[in-house]
């Protein structure tokens, strides 16, 4: 357990010394609660349409120097199939807030994954009503990823302009979340790290909320501006005032800084599932994605999106995994793995979270 102080304490430690502490407890806790193996899940950007202004993401409607695609229901079957062939046990759909992925068309395409293939599915396609993640659920869908990207309510609603039709709100996203959790769903929750605005204190309350929200699946990544973007020339952000507390300055958003919200996920939710991401693998190329396998994370998401399709997913730039194939990136993947000393996982790797709650519900 820990409490707001040791999480803000941790956060801003500068000293080396005391953060090979951090990284060694998390670490032990990762091995004694999922253990050694690391899970793949097969990532398919599914279309890059969104109807959506977030003030950070390269997706968003307003930019009109992306060009947009949309898989067909047999592309993606093929990238399911490959998954299948590499032994991998999930494949995530993720896409934009794209108004054509409609409820009959995912719940279509989830229960034709469902019959063909042995395999967890995990959906990604932002804040979509009740009902439809009713009819996923019902269709098959084992899991679902929406991030609540920032706990500090005034700050989400500057990045997250509402969509005509209502929602758009940290309080819609956090009921979202509750939704997801009723009808049954593995729910994965997280953060954006040094968003502008954001300070420490920030952060930690971000990481109490893993913990209230008693997350199975916490993504963390650090923020990367996109020029196309409002938010890659937000004037908003001054440096924190001489004399002001440490803990109401700007978050940077580096590497550093994501391990200690990697490791201290671990702590504040030791069974959850917690990849090392691509946004981090983007910073540091050549041992992100390791690091944060060492500091707490026990999950990789290979990208397995058609070559032709990759660059079009450009949430922010230079993007880790954009000019390789899926081929490549399934044995990158299995490399980095064995080169830390640890195992593929074999079958879904479905949230330790998830069983011990189901265990304890059925008591
Ligand atoms: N930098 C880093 N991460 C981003 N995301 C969106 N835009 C950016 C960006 N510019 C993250 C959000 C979203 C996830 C799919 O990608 O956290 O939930
Ligand atoms: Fe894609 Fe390494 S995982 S190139």
């Amino acid at each position: 357990m820990l409490d707001r102080r040791d999480i803000l304490g941790w956060l801003t430690e500068g000293r080396e010394c005391r953060l090979e502490e951090l990284w060694a407890r998390a670490d032990a806790v990762r091995r004694e609660r999922v253990g050694e193996a690391v899970h793949l899940r097969g990532l398919i950007e599914i279309s890059n349409h969104c109807r959506r202004q977030c003030g950070y993401c390269g997706l968003r409607a307003g930019n009109r120097q992306l060009p947009r695609y949309r898989m067909s229901d047999q592309e993606i079957l093929d990238c399911v199939r490959q998954a299948e062939a590499f032994g991998y046990g999930t494949v995530v759909l993720q896409a934009g807030e794209d108004e054509a992925l409609t409820q009959e068309r995912v719940g279509d395409l989830v229960r034709r994954i469902k019959a063909d293939a042995p395999l967890a599915v995990t959906l990604s396609l932002g804040e979509r009503t009740p009902e439809e993640l009713a009819c996923w659920r019902r269709a098959g869908a084992d899991r679902y990823l929406l991030r609540f990207e920032t706990s500090n309510r005034e700050l989400y609603e500057r990045i997250h302009p509402p969509p005509p039709g209502g929602g758009g709100t940290a309080v819609h996203r956090f009921e979202l979340l509750r939704v997801l959790r009723e009808l049954g769903y593995e729910v994965g929750s997280g953060v954006m790290i040094g968003i502008p605005g954001q300070t420490w204190a920030d952060l930690t309350e971000d990481i109490l909320a893993f913990e209230r929200l008693d997350l199975d699946m916490i993504g963390v990544g650090p923020y990367i501006a996109h020029p196309a973007t409002p938010l890659a020339s937000d004037a908003t952000v001054a440096p924190a005032p001489a004399g002001e507390a440490l803990e109401s300055s700007q978050v940077p958003a580096d590497e550093l800084t994501t391990y200690k919200v990697i490791a201290l996920a671990r702590l504040a939710c030791p069974r959850a599932n917690i990849p090392s991401t691509t946004a981090l693998a983007t910073l540091n190329l050549a041992q992100g994605r390791e690091t944060g396998l060492c500091r707490g994370a026990n999950v990789v998401m290979p990208n397995l999106t058609p070559a032709r399709y990759r660059e079009m997913y450009e949430i922010y730039p230079a993007k880790a995994c954009v000019r390789e194939t899926s081929d490549d990136c399934h044995r990158c993947m299995s490399g980095r793995i064995r080169s830390i000393g640890r195992v593929v996982g074999a079958g879904r790797g479905d949230s330790p979270n998830r069983l011990a709650r189901q265990e304890s519900d059925s008591r």
